[in-house]
């Protein structure tokens, strides 16, 4: 059966929005304002909102992925949404919020608060969930999807609690 998939280049997306981000980086570091920690702050949070945007929408897609049968033009499709989802956004925006958050605690001298432990402990959690996407979404390029239509709905409310507790953590700083 002829399938109708456009080819992708999901890294020109990643490569284009890292260059940006460099730039702006670059210029940031040049110009030093006095708010220069604000700005980089902005950039941070910039880079949250797209890593958990893809973290809330790929299982998603898993979900309704297994009712695709392999092969099929929407199975086709499916793959080619999450490897885009992944490679063009999800990736470069964990590492542009881990580079930019670790710098804003060294900025700041955050690395002994209670608050900053208890938020890393919850990041490197989203990281692993993040590692585990990766993983399904190799399983169902290859075709080898196993786990069931259930596993991704209850696996797809995992990073919005993890969200929820960053969030509380970092804007209330309880301890
Ligand atoms: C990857 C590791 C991360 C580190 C090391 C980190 C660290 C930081 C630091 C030091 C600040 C500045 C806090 C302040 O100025 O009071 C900050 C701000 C913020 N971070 Fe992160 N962060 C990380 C990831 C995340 C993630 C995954 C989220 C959300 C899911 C997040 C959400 C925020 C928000 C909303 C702010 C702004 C808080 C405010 O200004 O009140 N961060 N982060």
């Amino acid at each position: 059966m002829q399938q109708n998939v456009q080819p992708s280049r999901p890294w020109l997306g990643a490569a284009i929005g890292l260059a940006v981000t460099v730039v702006l980086l670059g210029a940031l570091v040049l110009w030093r304002p006095t708010t220069l920690y604000l700005w980089l702050k902005a950039l941070h949070v910039i880079a949250v909102i797209a890593w958990m945007a893809g973290m809330l929408y790929l299982p998603r897609l898993f979900v309704y992925h297994c009712d695709a049968p392999p092969g099929s033009q929407q199975s086709e499709t499916f793959k080619v949404m999450e490897r885009r989802l992944l490679q063009a956004i999800i990736n470069p925006a964990m590492v542009v919020t881990w580079v930019l958050g670790l710098w804003l605690a060294w900025d700041a001298g955050l690395f002994r608060s209670g608050w900053l432990h208890g938020k890393l402990a919850l990041v490197l959690a989203m990281s692993a969930v993040h590692g585990m996407f990766v993983r399904y979404v190799r399983d169902f390029a290859a075709d080898r999807n196993r786990r069931s239509q259930r596993f991704y709905r209850i696996i797809n409310e995992v990073p919005t609690l993890l969200m929820i507790g960053i969030v509380i953590l970092v804007v209330v700083k309880p301890f």
